[in-house]
This record gives C-alpha cells, structure tokens and sequence, in this order.
C-alpha cells in the first residue's frame, strides 16, 4: 500500500456570489500595478468582462483586454495573447471565462515569462521555472482549470489537442463566482458539467500513488488518489447529481449554479493531484474529428470506460452509483451516467456526432499516446482496450 501522497491546488480561493467584484482589492493587496485580462468578445457581449476592468481600474490598477479568446483554443491564440502582453507589460494576468480562456492565459503566461512560443511547452513539466502570475476567475461550472496544473491546447501544425502540464501555470489565486455562470447557456452548461463529473468519478477511481508507474526522472502532475482527493471528488459527484439537471433547466436557479460551481471546483482539485484517465484521453482525438466540445466529448464517453473498467474496481464505481443517487451497486453506475446524459441532452452514441466507423481505430491509436492520462487507470489501458471502449460507444 501506499505511503505517500502528495496534494498542490492554487495559493489562495475566493469563493461565493459577488466575490469577483473584490479582484480589485485582491490585487491591490498583492502589489499589481498593470493587468491584462484574457478574455473573448461573447463574455464581452454579456457584460463580464466590464465589471472586473472597474473593479480593478477603481483601486488604480491599468487594464487591457485580450479579446481573442475561442472554444478549444489553440496555440495560436495563445501566442497572440502573449505579444499582447510583451506590448502591455502587465504584472499579472486575469484569466476570464471557461477553461478555453483560463488555458490561454497559463501558457500565455509562461510564454510571455520565458520565450519562445507555446508549442515549447508541450508536454510534461517542460517550463523552467514560475511565471507572470494569472488571477483565474471561471465563468463556467466546469472545467476546474482556475486550480489545475495543466492547459489544454490545439497545436494547428498537428492537428493535436496536446496538454502543457507543468506546476508553473497554476493560477495563484482562483476568483469562483457562481453569478458568472448565471448567463451560461444550457447547452454550456450541460457540456461543461459533465466534464466536471468526468473530472471527479476519474480522480476518485485512478489508481493509487503506490501502484504508479512512472518513468524515471519524472516530476508528474498527476500522483494518485488519496484520502483528501477522494473527500474531494465524492463531494463533488454528490453535488453534479443535485444540480446539474436544475442549472440546465431553470438557468437563473442560482441554488444550483452555485452547487455546480463549487463542484467544478472541488473536482478540479481533486484531479489535479490525483490524476485523469482514458475518458479524457479519448476525448482528445474524438474532438479533434468531430469538433465537438471537450465536455459533450467526455460526457458521452464516460459511461463506456466506466464498463471497461468496472471488473477492476467494483466498489469505486458502487460508490460513484450511491453518489448519484441509485443504488450502491457497479453496473448502476453506469445507467446512472446514462440517464443524466439523456435527461440534459448529452449524445449517448459517437455515431450521433458525426463519428464514423473507420475513425475508430485510428482515434484508438491517438489516444494511446497520452500516457500521462493512461498510466493512471486501474485496469491497463492499450491501444486495443481503447479500440474496444470506442466500438461500444459508437
Ligand atoms: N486546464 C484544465 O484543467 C482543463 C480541464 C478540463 C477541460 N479543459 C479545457 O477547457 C476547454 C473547455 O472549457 P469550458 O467547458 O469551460 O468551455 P469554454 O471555455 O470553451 O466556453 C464555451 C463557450 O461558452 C461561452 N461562455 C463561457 N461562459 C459563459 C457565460 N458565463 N456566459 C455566456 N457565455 C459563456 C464562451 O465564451 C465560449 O464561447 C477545453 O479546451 C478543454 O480541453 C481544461
Ligand atoms: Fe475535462
């Protein structure tokens, strides 16, 4: 059994509704002079973005905008984003919005720091050393980035969504107000709750740090669960099952935007330390064909790993099934995942999003690549069992 375990999330959260309106105060007390918010024109659109420039213009701090921001951003975006900030020299950057924008401006931020462009920092552990820090404040209950060690970035050359994992592009401080969330749109909300249930039933069934393999000489991000990652996700998985369905449906209940969003939030912390696995390192390739997002991506798959994978660990999935509500046996976990997708409008087969029978196997092959993400799976992951995995959900 395991010894040791090791648990990192952001320096410092402020949590609750209203609490954005204090960023100003927050960087006053940390000294900064200059930020540049990276942010894109929908959030503008919607009013976000205007009250944190005055909050933070009101204490003296200088504000410029990056606008540039898209859904599954690119490494393009993100060097746009750092000669903006070669231009402005801010001493903080202010990430605002889903995980797309918050992952620009982490790597924005090590670009900007150390040179280069964001295609060097692909990979693990590849920055040398701490960056420009980023004030991450979420606009989605999602993604848990605002307290995650790694961005997850299109790299156009290859056509790859590829991850920059590195201790240097956590976010200093994470502003989580679930008023932003209040003007989310239901398919956004849907998609991006359900990568944040994905997020935590995969902290809490990774393997342990014991039972981790890794390569010598490598600084992981991802370490195994533990008893604080576990308390984590099982928070979190509880709180995905009552309200996820409520904030799709009655938009403005802010009762469960704020349950979604501290679940995003818990679940982030939670696999941020303890680790991801095949669903996400499915989601990659399947993306990357289909365009499709990054939550509807995991969402559809989860319920097909979690098939795979229940024969190794039966009580794991037994409790993720009691948090959702049904009865505490394995295979109800999965009808449980299944009736939440149908109940929010999450496809339940990949053939629904345009994915076609001869993608399989190459996708297969893709995902077997992301051996950050494989290594922590409890039942070995190959090429074949991933193959195997995407014939079911297709
Ligand atoms: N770094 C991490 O730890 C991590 C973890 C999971 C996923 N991700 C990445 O995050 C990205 C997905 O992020 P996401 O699901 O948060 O969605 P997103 O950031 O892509 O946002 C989706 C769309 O919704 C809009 N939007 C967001 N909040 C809104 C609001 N409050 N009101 C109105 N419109 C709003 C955005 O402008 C955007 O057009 C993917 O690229 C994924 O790979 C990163
Ligand atoms: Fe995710």
């Amino acid at each position: 059994m395991p010894t040791t375990w090791r648990f990192s999330t952001s320096d410092e959260i402020l949590f609750g509704r209203g609490a954005a309106a204090q960023i100003g105060a927050e960087a006053a007390l940390r000294g900064y002079a200059r930020a540049l918010i990276i942010t894109d024109a929908r959030l503008i659109d919607a009013g976000l973005a205007a009250p944190l420039q005055q909050s933070l213009q009101a204490v003296g701090v200088r504000v410029d905008v990056f606008a540039g921001g898209a859904p599954e951003p690119s490494d393009v975006i993100v060097d746009a984003a750092a000669a903006l900030a070669r231009e402005t020299m801010p001493d903080v950057l202010v990430a605002l919005g889903g995980g797309s924008n918050m992952d620009v401006a982490k790597v924005a931020a090590a670009v900007y720091t150390h040179g280069g462009v964001c295609a060097d920092y692909f990979g693990e552990d590849k920055i040398p050393g701490p960056t420009l820090p980023v004030i991450a404040v979420p606009t989605t209950a999602g993604t848990g980035s605002e307290v995650t060690a790694v961005a997850v970035i299109e790299h156009v050359a290859r056509g790859l969504k590829l991850g920059v994992a590195s201790t240097h592009v956590r976010p200093k401080l994470a502003i989580v107000d679930p008023l932003l969330t209040r003007s989310c749109p239901p398919r956004v909300t849907a998609e991006s709750g359900m990568d944040a249930l994905v997020h935590a039933v995969e902290a809490l069934t990774v393997v342990t740090p014991g039972a981790l393999v890794l390569p010598e000489g490598l600084r992981p991000q991802f370490t195994g669960r533990s008893p604080l990652t576990d308390s984590l996700a099982e928070r979190a998985i509880g709180l995905v099952g009552e309200h996820l369905r409520r904030a799709v449906y009655t938009p403005a209940d802010m009762d469960a935007r704020e349950g979604m969003h501290l679940a995003a939030l818990l679940a982030g912390m939670a696999f941020s330390s303890a680790g991801l696995g095949a669903v996400h390192a499915l989601q990659y390739p399947v993306g990357a064909v289909t365009h499709t997002s990054h939550g509807l991506g995991t969402g559809l798959l989860l319920p097909y790993v979690v098939e795979y994978l229940l024969p190794a660990n039966p009580r794991g999935f037994a409790r993720v099934a009691e948090l959702l509500g049904a009865p505490a046996q394995a295979e109800r976990c999965v009808e449980a995942i299944q009736q939440l997708k149908k109940d929010i409008g999450i496809p339940l087969r990949l053939r629904e999003i345009g994915v076609e029978e001869m993608h399989l196997r190459p996708m297969a092959e893709q995902a077997a690549t992301y051996a950050r993400l494989l290594r922590m799976s409890v039942r070995p992951m190959n090429a074949d069992a991933l193959l195997e995995i995407l014939k079911r959900a297709w």
